[in-house]
């Protein structure tokens, strides 16, 4: 996620696309930039950091420039830094592109372009679209533009401009937004329409293949083969506030609507088939190999993601995994070997307990991969190696689209151990890899069909926010969802809740268990569905209210439950990614309905910076 404006008109348009920008920072802040074409030709400003520093730069800059793209980046591939922030050029600095998204074929076609001779200067993906249409751009910019995205495969919101055909922005988008603003004798072209707001509240909305021409006075939209198409005009009524949380009432709630899109994001290039990408994934194959036992160090919603992880890598590849909180782990003198692997789990990257596990785990001389959000946080220049989750930026303080991208990476991880293991003489374990390599792919779609039951799921959050207490209860990886579903009630809603493994209940928390206590049951594992059954029945018998989230090839537990919601089944390792999304959206309603602060919840912080 990043934040692209760009501008064409009659008035000043460096500081007007700049002050747009400022409107897009929540989407990106680690480095920004801009390119405006004057009568000196292309110019190009960008900088490492936030928006006010590029803007510093901008103050001794005098350009009476009426056209101009501009980019707020959160680096996806290649580090914050001046050389990699966007705009990119082409060698003769003749184009200028800003891109939001991911070039999957990045690395095949930058060997190609090399080859014909281009020179690069920056380790992103970006930079291949400014030489590709440098190498097409021979009259008209739509046409270099269409040719150039033609070879591209992945996800793009780009915005072009160029010295040999300066009077017009060509804009086009596949799988990242993209909106036209209208005005008069001036348009904005932005990823996002807070950045219009203050200018127009005409928008075109672009769709997936839409290549458009974006002049002073004019708006042409193509195919990618230059066929014209018709986009109708749609009037925003949104107030600048909630265009920001893209006509959500809150972040969190955008962001639960985000995952699909996040997940297909964090997906992207890193499987080759029903193979694990390791370039793309850019973990060395020889240290997985290495490997005899794997310890995963995190805290809150991370370290849950890091309980799914363990099942996940020991039935893929049968390697020893323990999980540690990174606060118990960095006092309790952890025994530690050779061949032990650390993985610290870190939204931010910047959660002190997790950077002290990670520094006492290096200075035993025990290799750490950091799985995290944030380019360029502090756990992921010090690990060996970080894979990151590709969410976006998360802003509401409770953890839900970085959760579930953290699941996609560990399973990604555990299918990449299991690849390099000898340790699975049966190979079981590559074969449900190849398993898991297609039911990933189909994840975003279920994750969406799980999204469209949420009015029922708003329905049972309101019953439970009169209530005071709650349990949730599973088996395997449900457990290990439910202790994500009562910490999402419990942080945002300030409803008592506490996740069981189902089997443990009659060893003295059934005690507790009367009519008055809502209970949770997740029931998405085929292998332990009897055994979750019999724990239904001993809590129904003691009078308490059964909610029950299974699988929509199960027909019986809903005869056992006082309210159900049948999922898309996909396979039982994949669930957690599927059920953990009624239960954030649970946490999100019954917080709602007590009037909770969603997006800040009392005593909490986004970034828990201190121990
Ligand atoms: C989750 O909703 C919480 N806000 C919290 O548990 C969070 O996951 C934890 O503080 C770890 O943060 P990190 O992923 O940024 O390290």
């Amino acid at each position: 996620m990043c934040g692209i404006v760009g501008y064409i008109g009659d008035k000043a348009a460096a500081p007007l696309v700049i002050d747009s920008l400022g409107k897009l920072e929540y989407r990106g802040y680690d480095s920004a930039g801009i390119a405006f074409l004057d009568g000196d030709g292309l110019k190009v400003v960008k900088t490492e950091g936030r928006i006010a520093k590029l803007c510093q730069m901008l103050s001794g800059v005098c350009t009476d420039a009426k056209v101009a793209v501009s980019h707020t980046r959160w680096a996806t591939h290649g580090k914050p830094s001046d050389a990699n922030a966007h705009p990119h050029t082409d060698c003769r600095n003749e184009v200028a592109v800003v891109h939001n998204g991911i070039i999957e074929n990045h690395a095949a076609l930058r060997r190609e372009l090399m080859a014909a001779g281009h020179v690069f200067r920056s380790e992103t993906d970006t930079e291949v679209v400014a030489h590709l249409i440098e190498q097409y751009l021979d009259g008209r910019l739509e046409i270099a533009v269409r040719r150039a995205v033609c070879r591209l495969s992945g996800s793009f919101a780009l915005a072009v401009i160029s010295t040999r055909d300066p009077h017009k922005i060509v804009v086009a988008r596949k799988d990242s937004p993209l909106v036209i603003g209208l005005g008069r004798g001036e348009n904005m072209v932005a990823s996002d329409i807070p950045a219009l707001l203050d200018h127009t509240r005409e928008t075109v909305i672009l769709r997936d293949g839409d290549v458009a021409t974006v002049t002073a006075d004019r708006v042409e939209i193509t195919d990618r083969n230059g066929t014209p198409l018709e986009r109708n005009v749609f009037r925003v009524e949104w107030d600048p506030v909630s265009a920001q949380k893209g006509g959500y009432p809150h972040f969190m709630l955008k962001e639960i609507h985000e995952q699909p899109d996040a997940i297909a994001n964090t997906l992207r290039g890193r499987l080759s088939g029903t193979r694990v990408d390791f370039n793309e994934l850019r973990v060395p194959p020889e240290l997985l190999a290495k490997t005899k036992r794997v310890r995963i160090v995190a805290c809150g919603t991370a370290y849950h993601a890091g309980v799914v992880g363990k099942y996940l890598i020991e039935k893929l590849a049968r390697l020893p995994v323990e999980v540690d909180l990174a606060s118990e782990y960095r006092y309790r003198d952890p025994v530690l070997d050779a061949g032990d692997l650390v993985i610290v789990i870190s939204q931010s990257g910047e959660t002190a307990d997790t950077i002290a596990a990670l520094r006492e785990s290096r200075a035993r001389g025990v290799p750490v991969i950091a799985v995290s959000n944030v380019m360029g946080s502090t756990v992921a220049r010090e690990a060996d190696h970080t894979v990151y989750t590709l969410a976006g930026p998360e802003v509401a303080v409770a953890s839900t689209k970085a959760y579930v991208t953290q699941l996609i990476v560990m399973t990604l991880l555990a299918m990449a151990f299991a690849q390099t293991h000898a340790g699975d003489p049966t190979g079981s374990g590559q074969k449900l890899c190849e398993t898991l390599a297609q039911e990933l792919r189909a994840l975003p779609e279920k994750a969406r069909k799980v999204l469209a039951t949420e009015s029922q799921v708003a329905e049972l959050a309101k019953a439970i926010a009169r209530w005071e207490d709650a349990f949730f209860i599973g088996r395997g990886l449900d457990y290990a969802v439910a202790m994500e579903g009562q910490l999402k009630l419990k942080e945002i809603s300030y409803i008592h809740a506490e996740a069981y493994a189902a089997g443990e209940l009659k060893h003295g928390t059934l005690a507790l268990i009367t009519r008055d206590v809502p209970v949770i049951a997740l029931v998405t594992q085929p292998h332990v569905r009897e055994k979750m059954l019999s724990n239904i029945t001993e809590v129904k018998a003691r009078g308490g209210k059964i909610y029950a989230f299974c699988r929509d090839d199960d027909e019986e537990t809903p005869q056992h439950s006082d309210w159900h919601l049948q999922l898309p089944s996909s396979h039982p390792l994949l669930m957690p990614v599927l059920s953990v999304i009624p239960l954030q959206l649970v946490a999100y309603y019954a917080a709602v309905e007590r009037g909770c602060d969603v997006d800040k919840p009392r005593n909490l912080a986004k970034s828990v910076t201190v121990e």
